[in-house]
């Protein structure tokens, strides 16, 4: 059985019996004014993060959620949305469409706002979506491509950006971990389909979505997931995981690669009016500019003792350089 059917499998269970402490995430389930997330639903939050953020939303855009889950994100993307096939689901899984659909069906006696044809559910594969090219303006996944080995991933991240707008954005949130993992522990299919041994570096992680041609990503936030330790796994030392919430948007790549922002910060405390990089990156004393990586390595190149740089905070929320 490949590592594709072993995680049907276990993706088929848990979309009839709900597994509540499946995956599972360390923020508070987003609750907004006026909106009811059934309980079936919260019990069936197999994600890591969150990957609906209101200021990717605006211009009433077409959104596409890979891996629909029990569907709740969906429906917090409809709260936003609010309008006939707003929201575009696509799940590998008759199950799980049945079950999300059933879900909505529950969600529509609970909140007056919501109809379950905000959503419009369909049979798919992430590795080869059922949609036309530039079709989408967000697409949202959470805690399903970590599951992918190293060219499925690629497969996966190269359907969104082909489905996506120019200019369009990727939010995802998945699992990430800085240690090596035993082989045993990589190739135990059950493992990785339940999001604990398929996370890789988060340096790797965005290297990947560049790759696909993503120019510009966005570490939106980073927390403590899991630990896989002696006890209960094949590993000698305790592994820690964490999970993280990106978006990567299909900017053009400068030709100088991609920007990803991390959280650093560049500031100026020399005595001029301002620090001009003449590179499009001005500086006013003690203002904080958020930086790319690649603008904090240039800048710290210049040796200066009159620029700080931070180190990343893994919370970038937009603005800055680039
Ligand atoms: C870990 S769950 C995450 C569900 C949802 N995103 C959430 O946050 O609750 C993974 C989901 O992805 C679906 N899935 C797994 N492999 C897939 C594939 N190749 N294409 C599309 N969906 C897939 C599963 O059926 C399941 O609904």
């Amino acid at each position: 059985m490949s590592y594709l059917e072993a995680t049907n499998d276990l993706y088929r269970k848990a979309a009839t019996t709900p597994d509540v402490g499946l995956c599972c995430t360390t923020n508070p389930i987003w609750q907004l004014p006026g909106m009811k997330i059934p309980t079936i639903m919260q019990e069936m939050n197999y994600g890591c993060g969150s990957t609906v953020n209101p200021s990717d939303l605006s211009n009433e855009p077409t959104i596409l959620y890979v891996g629909v889950g029990g569907g709740m994100e969906l429906l917090q993307f409809s709260y936003f949305s609010r309008r006939k096939n707003g929201v575009i689901g696509v799940d590998v899984l008759p199950e799980m469409l049945e079950a999300s659909r059933k879900n909505f069906i529950e969600a529509e006696k609970q909140n007056d706002w919501f109809k379950s044809d905000f959503v419009d559910l369909r049979i798919g594969d992430a590795l080869n979506l059922p949609l036309e090219d530039n079709s989408i303006d967000v697409a949202a996944q959470n805690c399903v491509f970590n599951i992918f080995k190293l060219d499925d991933l690629k497969k996966a991240l190269s359907e969104v950006y082909r489905v996506l707008k120019p200019n369009g954005r990727l939010v995802m949130s998945d699992p990430t971990c800085e240690q090596s993992m035993s082989e045993a522990l990589r190739n135990d299919d059950r493992l990785r389909a339940m999001c604990l041994t398929g996370a890789i570096p988060l340096q790797d992680y965005i290297d990947t979505i560049t790759s696909v041609g993503f120019g510009t990503v966005e570490v939106r936030a980073k927390r403590a997931y899991r630990v896989l330790d002696p006890k209960h796994y094949e590993t000698k030392e305790l592994i820690y995981i964490e999970s993280v919430e990106v978006c990567a948007i299909k900017d053009p790549m400068p030709s100088d690669g991609p920007c990803v922002f991390t959280g650093k910060t560049a500031i100026y405390y020399g005595d001029e009016k301002y620090f001009d990089d003449h590179a499009g990156h001005i500086l006013m004393p003690n203002q904080p500019l958020a930086v790319c990586d690649k603008t904090a390595a240039t800048l710290q190149k210049l040796n200066r003792d009159d620029i700080f740089i931070s180190e990343s905070t893994f919370h970038y929320s937009g603005g800055g350089c680039c």
